[in-house]
């Protein structure tokens, strides 16, 4: 039994991005991320970097954003930056239009705050990025990828993940569902469900991990916990319930269109013990991202080059 039939989660679709901020109305993901920022990033990234501007000498920091979004959450990191550099160019990589409309129109309203960073938007996914600069002698001092590769094909994550690394003097900083996860959950309970797309399984920190080892890189690792509501699945006719549905098998109209046998197994699943618990008379499931950082072996970024 499977939902193959029912269309893919499409990230360049306003589909996606309802379901993404149901998802984000009823998980602490997000605020689990700003709050690593607020305490970890300085230590972890903005101090590792080496600053060799010099009063005659003005030299950018180089940033590439993957699947940046909205921009919420790489705007917040951009400010930190802008304490220890003078001057930042950012290049934003996120194949939808509409969440780049809504980025530049954050970077409008804060635009007193960014006055020393300047912005590339471009529309694309990172495969294709990658596939039209691997060659180039590009440089960034610090990459970032938030929850944005979680359905790149292995195949395209170790390509990417390469490129990525042989460009980067300096952070790459990624972060992505653990394999704890009710994502991965879903996944593993209902292998046949999630091979909607047969390329497209959901990426877990670990599989990065794994594919920045075999690049020496230097890498450092921890799980933010997190958490969903999802009593809202249970409730019926629940719009809300509905999308987080949809956005944890990553289709469109499971509830309305999906076999009613399968979404029954879904919903026992997801009540079951050791995949969700109770408080306060609501269900929620784990949803823990890990943090991965990899320097490339010299460490120390040289920002002169
Ligand atoms: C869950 S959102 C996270 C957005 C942002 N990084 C944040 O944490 O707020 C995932 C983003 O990744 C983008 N995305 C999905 N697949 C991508 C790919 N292959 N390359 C680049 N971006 C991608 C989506 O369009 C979406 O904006």
């Amino acid at each position: 039994m499977d939902i193959s039939f029912l269309p893919e989660l499409d990230p360049e679709s306003s589909l996606y991005s309802e379901r993404c901020a149901t998802f984000e109305a009823y998980a602490n993901q997000k605020e689990k991320i700003l709050e690593w920022i607020s305490e970890r990033f300085d230590e972890e990234i903005t101090s590792q970097l080496v600053n060799t501007e010099t009063e005659d000498r003005k030299v950018a920091l180089s940033v590439l954003g993957i699947g940046s979004g909205d921009g919420r959450i790489e705007l917040k990191m951009l400010k930190k930056l802008m304490q220890r550099f003078r001057l930042i160019e950012c290049t934003v990589l996120e194949p939808s239009a509409e969440r780049i409309t809504s980025y530049k129109k954050l970077v409008e309203e804060q635009k007193d705050a960014l006055t020393s960073v300047t912005f590339d938007w471009r529309q694309e996914l990172i495969q294709d990025f990658c596939k039209a600069n691997a060659g180039g002698s590009k440089k960034f001092h610090f990459v970032n990828a938030i929850h944005s590769c979680y359905f790149i094909p292995k195949h395209d994550l170790d390509f990417f993940l390469k490129v990525i690394c042989g460009w980067t003097e300096g952070k790459v900083l990624i972060m992505q569902s653990a394999g704890t996860s009710i994502f991965l959950g879903l996944q593993n309970k209902f292998p046949k469900t999630m091979t909607l797309h047969p390329n497209q399984k959901f990426i877990h920190g670990n599989q990065i991990l794994d594919s920045l080892k075999t690049l020496g890189m230097h890498l450092q690792t921890s799980v933010l916990p997190s958490e969903c509501d999802i009593t809202s699945c249970f409730e019926n006719d629940s719009t809300d319930g509905k999308r987080l549905l949809d956005f944890f098998l990553n289709v469109v109209g499971c509830e309305d269109n999906g076999p009613p046998n399968l979404l029954k197994m879904i919903r026992e699943f997801l009540k079951s013990e050791g995949v969700s618990y109770t408080r306060n008379g609501r269900l929620y499931a784990p949803v823990p991202t890990q943090v991965v950082i990899a320097s490339t072996s010299k460490m120390i970024p040289n920002i002169n080059k």
